[in-house]
């Protein structure tokens, strides 16, 4: 296949991140603070184009989409669209990433439709703590629908922690408690200067290497081989080309932790994702503004795969969160909130 995606860097990008909305029920701190409204919600892809854009970048190599927003599930009948994705040829997994508030009285059908991926958002368990770090949030809901997600039969259901200094970070044990009893991946996700408010984000960054001391210290002992592991930096389990994570299981436990360190120990070097925005701009690093607005050419297969090949030329061999500009090309950081990229 000569148009296979592969950029300057010599990485392939067999995995889409696909935005369905800009909008969220919730206004996390980290992500959408102040509830920002998508500018763009009139000008969403509709299902159609997103799955013609799909099959074209299936042929060229991609296997994998997620679904995020914003919160996907505000759009109606997301399964649907999974249906639909799951169709064409090439496609092996979609998944979704969403807040879990909307999810209960739909993970049966987003099951049956063929969702093979299901993230879920919890950055606590205390329900004080997570309205005020949502603004607003009833962390029953959420709690609820992971419940109902292990009823429809999803084996493997992520937790995303992101952890904040001085926020959430006593709930630690907490998080690795549940793993004991429930079939659950948590991870813990470092906090990511994303936005355009960046004053002060240092406050709340927490490095993640203190957690497996931690779990020392509560007496936790790790078992050598976790099933969607990497234990050692050695790609060993079922899914270990599915994400940045490394997992780690405690002796006995029924699920997994995880700790994926985006600004610490970027995983920009094997890095295998590009990005559509809701209102259709292709985006091939999470944190340069770099974007190409390919709505207008989505129908015309052979000038929308050079413009992805294209776009691709132009991704940077890695982010800047961690500073160090160094020898990097004249990029503009992005200023989209998480929430505007998914
Ligand atoms: P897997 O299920 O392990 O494949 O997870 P995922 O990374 O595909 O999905 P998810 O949407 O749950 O994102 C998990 C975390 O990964 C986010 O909280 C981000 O911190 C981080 N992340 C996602 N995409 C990128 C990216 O392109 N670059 C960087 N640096 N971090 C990312
Ligand atoms: N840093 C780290 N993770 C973030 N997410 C959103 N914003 C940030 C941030 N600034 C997480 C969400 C969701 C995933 C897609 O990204 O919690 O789980």
């Amino acid at each position: 296949m000569s148009d296979i995606l592969v950029d300057s860097f010599g990485r392939l990008h067999n995995y889409v991140r696909i935005s369905v909305t800009e909008h969220c029920n919730l206004g996390c701190q980290y992500c959408n603070p102040g509830r920002v409204v998508g500018a763009t919600e009139a000008n969403l892809l509709t299902y159609d184009e997103i799955v013609r854009t799909v099959s074209v970048l299936a042929e060229m190599g991609v296997t994998k989409v997620r679904l995020t927003g914003g919160e996907p599930l505000l759009r109606p009948n997301l399964e649907e669209l999974v249906a639909r994705l799951r169709a064409i040829s090439g496609i092996k997994r979609v998944g979704l990433t969403t807040n879990g508030l909307l999810l209960a009285n739909k993970v049966q059908k987003l099951r049956d439709a063929g969702l093979t991926d299901l993230n879920v958002s919890l950055d606590s368990l205390i329900p004080e703590r997570f309205s005020r770090i949502t603004g607003g949030g009833d962390v029953s809901k959420v709690l609820h629908a992971l419940a109902a997600g292990f009823k429809a039969g999803f084996e493997v259901l992520k937790l995303n922690v992101v952890l904040m200094k001085g926020i959430n970070d006593d709930e630690i044990e907490s998080f690795l408690q549940l793993t004991l009893k429930y079939p659950l991946y948590i991870r813990f996700i470092e906090y990511m200067p994303m936005g355009r408010d960046l004053n002060g984000w240092e406050a709340g960054y927490m490095p993640l290497e203190g957690i497996l001391e931690r779990c020392a210290k509560a007496g936790f002992s790790l078992e050598a081989d976790p099933h969607l592991g990497r234990a050692s930096g050695e790609p060993t389990g079922k899914e270990a080309d599915s994400g940045p994570a490394r997992y780690f299981r405690i002796q006995g436990a029924a699920g997994e932790f995880g700790l994926i360190n985006p600004v610490s120990q970027h995983f920009c070097n094997s890095c295998n994702r590009l990005r559509i925005t809701a209102n259709g701009h292709f985006k091939p690093c999470l944190c340069w503004n770099e974007e190409l607005y390919i709505r207008p050419y989505i129908g015309q297969t052979e000038l929308l795969k050079q413009l992805f090949l294209r776009a691709l030329e132009a991704k940077p061999s890695q982010h800047m969160m961690s500073g160090q500009p160094g020898t990097m090309p004249p990029l503009k950081a992005t200023n989209r909130l998480m929430s505007q990229i998914g």
